[in-house]
């Protein structure tokens, strides 16, 4: 039998696996996105945890094993084996290996989906906040696409799986960027996603 794993408990187990303060931020990016999109979808408080949880925690093995060549612990292996020790829904560990496209696994149920179309999207946005002198205020899908149109612009996100993500969740690629801009917007405090004006 599996068993619910608290936010704090995966907090607790995100900030003892990772030091980076970037790659943090990134796991709560996600982890807004993901709570957002369940409750859009209206989703039950447990349903909404786990997707939350699912976000919070699919890169928490990065800095570790950052190796995918690495079969036996490389990202995100080491965090579903922690998981599966820990009794963790197996649909979040199956979600964690979804993410990983070289893993093999079919992203089939809508929290998949919603990972893969949330987690390289958010990346690109705290980017574009993090050159805004107004942070994630204000940024527009517009502004977005311009800037995924600059391929030296935040060089690492894949601009590939940016579009297939959006594609894969069957949503339309700018109320998806705005969606999610939005949900930054509202933890910009803890995501500290206000920029430059708000720091003077
Ligand atoms: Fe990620």
């Amino acid at each position: 039998m599996s068993r619910r794993v608290p936010r704090e408990e995966a907090w607790a187990l995100l900030t003892e696996w990772v030091e980076s303060p970037s790659l943090r931020r990134h796991c709560q990016a996600v982890e807004a996105g993901m709570l957002a999109y369940a409750e859009r979808a209206g989703l039950p408080e447990d349903d909404r945890e786990l997707w939350g949880v699912t976000g919070l925690l699919h890169d928490a093995d990065y800095e570790r094993f950052p190796d995918m060549d690495d079969a036996e612990n490389g990202h995100p292996r080491s965090i579903m084996r922690e998981l599966e020790a820990r009794d963790a829904p197996p649909e979040m560990v199956r979600a964690i290996a979804t993410h990983a496209d070289y893993l093999g696994v079919p992203r089939e149920s809508d929290m998949e989906k919603t990972l893969a179309a949330v987690d390289e999207l958010s990346g690109f946005l705290v980017a574009c906040a993090a050159v805004r002198p107004e942070g994630i205020n204000g940024l527009t899908p517009k502004s977005v696409k311009k800037k995924l149109k600059q391929p030296s612009f935040a060089a690492a996100v894949n601009r590939e799986e940016v579009r297939a993500g959006a594609e894969g969740l069957g949503v339309d690629f700018d109320e998806h960027v705005a969606f999610v801009i939005a949900a930054l917007e509202a933890r910009a405090d803890e995501l500290g996603l206000h920029g430059a004006e708000a720091a003077a």
